[in-house]
This record gives C-alpha cells, sequence and structure tokens, in this order.
C-alpha cells in the first residue's frame, strides 16, 4: 500500500528579490511515497533547495498547497512547523552543521533532549552512533573529524529521534567520490532497514545512481519523474 508522505499541488514559490520578483517554483505536482528514497535533480537555480524548505516547513509556498506527514503546512504557526521538524523530520545540509563545542555523542543526544527523551538519551545515542559504526568518534569534537566522518554523524543526528522523513539538501556536495558513496549506503539501508523516506538534492551522477526515483527540476519546474526498477538500484 502506498502512504503518501509529501504531497504538493500546484506549488509555487516567489521570492521577493528587491525590485525583482524570482519565481523559483512553478506549479510544482509532486507527491513522495513511504519508504522511498529519492533524488532531486537539474540545474543550479532549479529551485531543488527551495522545494526541500518548503518540505521541511522552513519557508512558506506563495501558492499552492502542501502536505507533509499529513500535516496541511498552510495550516501550521510557525511554531507548529517548528514541532513537526522535531518531531517527524530528519535534516541534513551541505555543511554538516553540528554544534562544534559538543561532542559527537553530545551533538546527538543534544536533538533527542529537544524532543523530551529524558533517561533513555544517552542509550538511544550510543545505539545510533554504533549503528553507524560511529561510536569510536563519540567523544570527539566535530573539528577532529573528517568531512566524511561529520556527515555520517549529521545523518545519525538526523535520524535519532526516528523520523518518517529526512530531507538532505547536497549532503555530499563537501565529500570526495569514496565518502559519498559510504554516506549513500548508509541512507539507503536506514530506508530499507527502517522504513525512513529520503528525499535529497544532488549534483553529483554517482548519487543519483543510488536513488530508485531521481526528479528533474528545470527553471522551477518538474522536468522529469523516473522510478527505476528495484533491481537497477
Ligand atoms: N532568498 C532568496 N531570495 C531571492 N531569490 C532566491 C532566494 N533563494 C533562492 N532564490 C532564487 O530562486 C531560484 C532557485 O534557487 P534554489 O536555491 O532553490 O536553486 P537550487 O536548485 O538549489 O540551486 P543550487 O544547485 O545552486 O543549489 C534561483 O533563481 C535563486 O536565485
Ligand atoms: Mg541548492
Amino acid at each position: 500500500m502506498t502512504v503518501p508522505v509529501i504531497e504538493a499541488q500546484e506549488l509555487s514559490k516567489i521570492y521577493d528579490a528587491g525590485r525583482m520578483e524570482v519565481q523559483a517554483l512553478h506549479d510544482v505536482n509532486m507527491t513522495i511515497n513511504k519508504g522511498e528514497f529519492t533524488a532531486i535533480v537539474g540545474p543550479s537555480g532549479s529551485g531543488k533547495t527551495t522545494l526541500l524548505n518548503l518540505f521541511g516547513g522552513l519557508d512558506t509556498a506563495t501558492s499552492g498547497s502542501l502536505s507533509v506527514v499529513d500535516r496541511d503546512i498552510a495550516l501550521l504557526s510557525k511554531r507548529q512547523r517548528a514541532d513537526m521538524r522535531l518531531h517527524y523530520l530528519g535534516f541534513v545540509f551541505q555543511a554538516y552543521n553540528l554544534v562544534p563545542v559538543l561532542t559527537v555523542r553530545e551533538n546527538v543526544e543534544f536533538v533527542l533532549e529537544l524532543q523530551g527523551v529524558g533517561n533513555e538519551r544517552s542509550q538511544r545515542a550510543r545505539e545510533v552512533l554504533d549503528e553507524l559504526g560511529l561510536s569510536e568518534f563519540a567523544d570527539r569534537r566535530p573539528n577532529e573529524l573528517s568531512g566524511g566522518q561529520q556527515q555520517r554523524v549529521a545523518v545519525a543526528r538526523a535520524i535519532a529521534s526516528r523520523p518518517q522523513l529526512v530531507l538532505a539538501d547536497e549532503p555530499t556536495a563537501n565529500l570526495d567520490g569514496e565518502n559519498a558513496e559510504i554516506l549513500l549506503t548508509m541512507m539507503r539501508r536506514l530506508n530499507t532497514e527502517h522504513d525512513i523516506t529520503f528525499v535529497f538534492s544532488t549534483h553529483d551522477p554517482r548519487v543519483v545512481a543510488y536513488a530508485q526515483r531521481v526528479i528533474t527540476l528545470v527553471d522551477g519546474c518538474v522536468d522529469k519523474d523516473e522510478t527505476k526498477s528495484i533491481d537497477s538500484c
């Protein structure tokens, strides 16, 4: 049975950049179902970040409708959108975005603390770091890790709260090919084993190869939407 996690209808976004308006998205229609592993690709400026920001409730659409994890985003207050992010979504950004003064373990525990997880916090952090092969780094600070290791911690942090949906904007942009592949393998395993839906943007053809579904944006419109057969992913 397919369960929609994201449903966008006629979604448009116009930025008001001084005297100029920029239409970043034009009437995008898109449904992402639970368990999908989807890449959003397209040239620079085609609207990938804008779309992911709308999906994550980090920004609001100019027109159209958007439902994410069964919530109509337009009807939510800022506070409710923040709550939705905290409890149902995980984010991975291009620039890792770990808290520099906290250790790896504390970075993961911090998100759980925000979520109101009490006594279980340290055990949950230990489990997720174990699962992702990051235990040996638990007591290090982010600047004591390579970029690839930091990005793996960012994924650990994003999934520690057991989100339904992880949004990742160019998660491999700062990684070399080998680290990009390690990261994608990890994301794909979390996708299949824990049924977490992933939507990530990328420019990297090697990363696209891991995607089960590839949506191409051109000038803010969906140009192509291709789903691979199971065997080829
Ligand atoms: N805050 C903003 N104010 C005005 N225009 C913006 C803003 N953010 C993005 N844009 C414009 O919206 C369009 C889409 O930008 P977006 O960042 O979504 O593209 P992208 O596909 O993520 O590009 P890249 O691959 O370079 O990251 C571009 O024309 C961009 O200049
Ligand atoms: Mg972008």
